[in-house]
């Protein structure tokens, strides 16, 4: 096998990223532009404004990412490029980008999933994944536990069937009033909480699923916010958010970050417990959780999480998959690769 160094390309959201990934494993840049501020007074991604971003650092990003990397495209092997799921306009700068250079820097191109490769960041680590691999691959917008076997056969075995996690605790932190991007600002305030404060509903799907389910929980919380505030059910629900003391805010977001891990944890123990599988790898980035890191740790030992800084957006992680699908000879005709909102196939 010839050594390899791919130029990955990654604009499914709300973050410009490139990086240089040597062999699949060896991070030689990682560079990331990100729009959260530019976003934050909206309270969520705005799809128009995400893409026209994208396009004006796009290429700045791409010569960043190979100055730190010090190589030219002479030592650069392959392009790989986030072909889906994500928002239209922001991967379609992406892949117009990826098939360009592959065209005139006559590079082989590869498309890659970019739920699949949330998961696939864990070849970035020390400990290298042994297939067939588990995977929980719990973001913003999924929440899948997935068997992938040696040749990258993928089968689904659990999905979530409303909300995805990282969703939920956006949801949930908004009407709390706390800042954006949720999920990290609610897993801070529930530190200064009571988990048990509030017994807060874990979706029983039946013995044989592995499915998830977030908006029962979702709507318990709201529920309990307005019987703490005093304000009845309203028709504008789901998008106020409610002035709380700072403790209730931390007793809720303590219960309520104790009844999403319970579920994640739960599945992904089962599915550990039925299937065997070689290694167990959890990404996307609600794996930067601590609380969820702990208790998988706590009933799966061996489980390999991606570091923090790879779990949410960034190129590194399209890199190490689209490696080893170039191991197992799987490209994309740069003339013919489009962008996909809503791919399932990795
Ligand atoms: O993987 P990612 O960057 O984007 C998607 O592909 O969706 O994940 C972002 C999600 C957001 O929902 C964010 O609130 C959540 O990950 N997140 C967290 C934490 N850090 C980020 N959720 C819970 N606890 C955290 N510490
Ligand atoms: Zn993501």
């Amino acid at each position: 096998m010839t050594a390899m160094n791919i130029l990955a390309i990654e604009t499914s959201c709300d973050e410009t990223a490139v990086a240089v990934v040597h062999d699949g494993s060896k991070i030689l840049a990682n560079v990331i532009a990100s729009q959260v501020e530019i976003h934050a007074p909206y309270g969520g991604v705005v799809p128009e404004v995400a893409a026209r971003s994208h396009i004006e650092v796009i290429i700045p990003v791409i010569e960043k990412s190979l100055a730190s990397a010090g190589l030219s495209w002479d030592d650069i092997d392959a392009i790989a490029v986030t072909k889906g799921p994500g928002l239209i306009g922001s991967l379609l700068i992406g892949v117009m980008t990826a098939k360009t250079l592959a065209i005139t820097k006559n590079k082989p191109l590869i498309g890659v999933n970019h739920t699949w490769a949330h998961a696939f960041a864990a070849f970035l680590t020390e400990k290298k994944p042994a297939f067939p691999m588990l995977a929980l691959t719990v973001s913003g917008g999924h929440t899948t536990l997935a068997l992938f076997s040696e040749d990258l056969n993928r089968k689904v075995i659990g999905e979530t069937l409303d909300d995805a996690a990282g969703e939920a605790f956006d949801k949930v932190a908004k009407l709390l009033g706390l800042s954006y991007p949720g999920g990290p600002a609610l897993s801070k305030a529930a530190e200064n909480g009571n988990e048990n404060a509030y017994k807060f509903p874990i979706a029983n799907l039946g013995k044989s699923s592995f499915n998830f389910s977030f908006s029962g929980l979702k709507t318990a919380v709201l529920r309990q916010v307005q019987q703490i505030t005093g304000v009845s059910p309203g028709a504008s629900e789901g998008t106020k958010s409610y002035k709380l003391d700072s403790q209730a805010i931390a007793d809720i977001s303590a219960s309520f970050q104790k009844a999403v891990v319970t579920a994640l944890v739960r599945q992904t123990h089962r599915a550990y417990l039925q299937y065997q599988p070689k290694s167990v790898v959890i990404g996307g980035g609600v794996a930067c959780n601590e609380h969820l890191r702990a208790e998988i740790t706590a009933v799966i030992p061996e489980a390999i999480f991606v570091p923090p800084i790879l779990c949410t957006d960034n190129a590194a992680m399209i890199g190490a998959l689209a490696y080893q699908m170039s191991q197992k000879d799987i490209a994309s005709d740069p003339l013919k690769l489009s962008a996909n909102p809503s791919i399932e196939v990795i």
